[in-house]
This record gives structure tokens, C-alpha cells and sequence, in this order.
């Protein structure tokens, strides 16, 4: 019966091919076009003591190259020599996450009341958009200028409706540019086209102002703005509560040491700081966006490396690369547990089943935008 059937599952096949074959010819087709979606890597270089690297794979930022306080320049992001390293890699590194970054619980959730099913990644969860996120996908080059006093590129993505479950097409745009004095501005948006979808973009830098291969990042200072967390269960998935952060580990509204409460974070069971904060001054009740505020401080120093983070976000997520452990990334360079920390501002994690946490719906021709402001000094 089996061999009976499969000449006719054989045409549908057969023509599907052709016709995808045709729309590479015919649909999207020029010359520049097709160049504008080769792999490539971009550098974006301002005078000569500031530069990265972005590669369309995943919009992932490559490098970043900055002085310290005796002119000393140093690329202060982990991350690999080659694409074909990002391509193999598993831990984000510099990464354009979404559709829905962070976790979505069960990898499922119900909207308008339709359930869909996530591709789990994590677990039961869902993990920065599923198997095949944002960051695993080739961008497009829409606009790249690599000097000047204000160097750019901007990136675009179209994500299909269905894409690792979410619903509707979905049209992403992120910008890079460095500004005068030491700034590098990600400038994300995205508009959904047909049906309603959640979005939660987030950019996945692991920084390490001593220098991406100077090891642990524990006695670097940092101070979050930000007075509440969303309390996780064992599966780092949100229990719902905002709850202060007066009085535990969790404390960063004074400048401190990544490292000084670690020892007693640690004694609640977890590997490190992989935490959503809830940003003072955000509006946390509405829908995402307002305007640019302080986020985090962050500083070196041994380097005199220091960099602030400015967002538009509800939440940011403090990751200490916990998961970290014997990868070999640039110049041979070995990073393990505790060897960056990463500041991804967004949306709280799982808001798409907690009506209570600001909502990610994006409805059709509505726009999302997340803007992030990173100021160096050195
Ligand atoms: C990809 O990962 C595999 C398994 O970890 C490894 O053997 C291979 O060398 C990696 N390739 C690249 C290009 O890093
Ligand atoms: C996934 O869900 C199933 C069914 O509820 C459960 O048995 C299993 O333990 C879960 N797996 C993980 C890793 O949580
Ligand atoms: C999204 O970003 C791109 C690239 O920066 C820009 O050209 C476009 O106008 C933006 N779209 C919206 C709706 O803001």
C-alpha cells in the first residue's frame, strides 16, 4: 500500500520544487538582491579606536573594539573568528533574538482564542524563538556605510507566518551605528502583517569590558535601575510576581561587584544571575515601548572600561554565562562559566500566558520597537 501511494505524493513534491525553483529565478530575483543575502561579515569603524563587526548571519554583533584607559584596544564581546562557528554555536553570542526572546512556558500560548504550539527547545519551553530563532536565520543588507563620523548597517528579516510556530508574517528591521564620542546604538523594529503575533526582540552581547578572553567578569561593577524581578521556578519560567529586590542577591541599585553576593545566590540553588528585572521609570502596566532610560552601569577596573546601557524596554535580563563552559571562541581563546555577563533589555519573559506582565502582542500593521544605547568610556 505504502509503495502504492508514493508516485502520488510524488507530484505535489515534485511541482512544489519547480515552483520554489521558479521563485529563485523569478521572485526576488536580481543579481543584488542575492548579494545582499551572502553571508557576509560588515565592519562599522568610527576614527581609529572604535569599530565592530556584524555579520547578516543572525544580525550577530562580531566585535566590538574599544580602548581602555591606556589606549589599549581590545575587542570587549565574546564570540568566534568565523561564521561557520556562530552557524555551529549554541550559546547566542551576539545574537538578533526573537521572534519571542527568552522563555515561553510549555511552548505554547493562546491568543485571540486560538492555541498555538512553539517548537520546544528548552526543555517543554520554547527558547529565543525555537530551534531556529532570528538568530540562526540569513538577514538581508539593506543599507551598510562603514566610516564616516556616523557608520551604520541595517538588517532586515522577513519572518514567515508559521515560522517555529508563531503566527503571521512579521518584517524585522535592526540597525547598528556608531555615534560620537564611544556609542553603538541597536535600533530594532518589527511590523506584523496579517495576524496578531507576540515579539520580543532582544540583542544577546556577552560583554566583558577586560577584554572578551580575560576570564571571569565577577569583579566587574554593575548597577541595575531597577528596584523589582520576576521571581522564576525551577525552570526559570516567571511565577508571575514582581517581587523587590531590597534585601537579596538580586540587589544591584547600588554599584557592586558582579561577584559579591554570588556565594548566597548560589545557595538558593541556581548556577548564577539569569534574571529579568523590571527597569524603574518602565511602564509596566501597558504595552511595551516609551523612551530611553538609564538601564545599566557596568565597569572594569583593572581597564577603566565602562559602559551604560540605555533602553526603551520593560525588562532586562541579567545573564552572568552561566552555561559558559569550555568553548573555544576568538583567537583561541577558551570562555567559560562566569566569563561575560549579558544585559539584554525586552519584555518580561513568558508575558504571553501572564495577562499580568506587559503585553508583546503585536496586531497586524502595528509596529514593535526596542531601541538600545550602549555609551563606552574608558
Ligand atoms: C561544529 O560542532 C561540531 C561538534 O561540536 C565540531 O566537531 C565542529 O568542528 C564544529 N564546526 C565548526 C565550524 O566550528
Ligand atoms: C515535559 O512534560 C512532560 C509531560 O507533562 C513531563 O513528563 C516531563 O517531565 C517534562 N519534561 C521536562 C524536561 O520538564
Ligand atoms: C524600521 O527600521 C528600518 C531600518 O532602520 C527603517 O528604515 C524603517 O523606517 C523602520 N520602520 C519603522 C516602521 O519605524
Amino acid at each position: 500500500m505504502a509503495r502504492g501511494a508514493l508516485p502520488l505524493l510524488r507530484l505535489p513534491v515534485l511541482l512544489a520544487l519547480c515552483l520554489a525553483v521558479a521563485a529563485c529565478f523569478c521572485g526576488g530575483g536580481n543579481a543584488a538582491a542575492a548579494e545582499r543575502k551572502t553571508v557576509g561579515v560588515h565592519e562599522l569603524k568610527r576614527g581609529d579606536d572604535f569599530s565592530i563587526k556584524v555579520t547578516n548571519w543572525g544580525a550577530t554583533l562580531m566585535s566590538v573594539i574599544l580602548p581602555d584607559s591606556k589606549g589599549n584596544l581590545d575587542d570587549v564581546v565574546l564570540g568566534y573568528d568565523t561564521v561557520a562557528e556562530y552557524v555551529n554555536g549554541t550559546a547566542y553570542f551576539g545574537g538578533l533574538i526573537g521572534r519571542v526572546a527568552n522563555r515561553v512556558a510549555g511552548a505554547r500560548f493562546t491568543l485571540d482564542g486560538k492555541a498555538y504550539r512553539l517548537y520546544p527547545n528548552d526543555g517543554n519551553n520554547s527558547l529565543h524563538g525555537g530551534h531556529r530563532g532570528f538568530s540562526k536565520v540569513i538577514w538581508t543588507v539593506m543599507e551598510h556605510v562603514g566610516g564616516g563620523d556616523s557608520p551604520y548597517i541595517s538588517l532586515y528579516y522577513h519572518s514567515f507566518d508559521g515560522e517555529q510556530g508563531f503566527p503571521g508574517d512579521l518584517d524585522v528591521y535592526v540597525t547598528y551605528r556608531l555615534s560620537p564620542p564611544h556609542v553603538l546604538s541597536v535600533r530594532m523594529n518589527a511590523t506584523a502583517r496579517g495576524s496578531a503575533t507576540p515579539v520580543n526582540l532582544a540583542h544577546h552581547a556577552y560583554w566583558n569590558l577586560g577584554g572578551h578572553g580575560s576570564g571571569p567578569v565577577l569583579g566587574e561593577t554593575v548597577q541595575l535601575l531597577a528596584s523589582r524581578y520576576t521571581p522564576v521556578d525551577a525552570a526559570l519560567i516567571p511565577t508571575g510576581a514582581l517581587a523587590p529586590v531590597a534585601g537579596t542577591p538580586y540587589d544591584f541599585r547600588a554599584p557592586a561587584p558582579v561577584g559579591a553576593r554570588l556565594a548566597e545566590l548560589l545557595r538558593g540553588g541556581v548556577a548564577g544571575y539569569d534574571t529579568n528585572y523590571a527597569v524603574d521609570g518602565a511602564d509596566d502596566s501597558g504595552t511595551a515601548a516609551t523612551s530611553l532610560r538609564p538601564v545599566a552601569r557596568v565597569r572594569d577596573g583593572a581597564t577603566g572600561r565602562a559602559m551604560e546601557l540605555w533602553a526603551d524596554q520593560p525588562g532586562v535580563q541579567f545573564y552572568t554565562a552561566n552555561g559558559l563552559g569550555g568553548v573555544r571562541g576568538k583567537g583561541g581563546s577558551v570562555y567559560e562559566r562566569y566569563g561575560a555577563l549579558c544585559m539584554e533589555t525586552q519584555g518580561f519573559p513568558d508575558a504571553v500566558n501572564h495577562p499580568g506582565f506587559p503585553s508583546q502582542i503585536v496586531r497586524p500593521g502595528q509596529v514593535y520597537k526596542h531601541d538600545m544605547v550602549f555609551k563606552f568610556s574608558f
